[in-house]
């Protein structure tokens, strides 16, 4: 891995607030209710942010947590082979 690559050790909580999800409950409202109820966990391996869609739109207000991944840093367009490598390799990984 080049250093612009970081595999994270990191649980993301992931509170979606698209417009759908937004219609149908109120995501400030979760992701403060889940901010508090993970105040005692490391805050360095547990990040709540929000996200624009996950992809479930008609069974929200959604929350995704997913644990690791990848991260590259300082991205530009020119990134996106590497990157896009990365998804095959994971998508790889889980379909074997
Ligand atoms: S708007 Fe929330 S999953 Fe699409």
């Amino acid at each position: 891995m080049s250093e612009k690559v970081e595999a994270l050790d990191r649980v993301w909580v992931l509170v979606c607030k698209g417009d759908s999800c937004s219609q149908k409950g109120n995501p400030e409202k979760i992701r403060v209710a889940l901010k508090q109820a993970a105040r005692e966990l490391p805050a360095k391996r547990v990040k709540v942010s929000y996200v624009s869609c996950l992809g479930m739109c008609g069974e929200g207000p959604n929350v995704l947590v997913c644990k690791g991944g990848v991260a590259f840093k300082r991205c530009g367009g020119a990134d996106g082979g590497e990157i896009i490598a990365e998804v095959r390799r994971d998508l790889e990984r889980t379909d074997s």
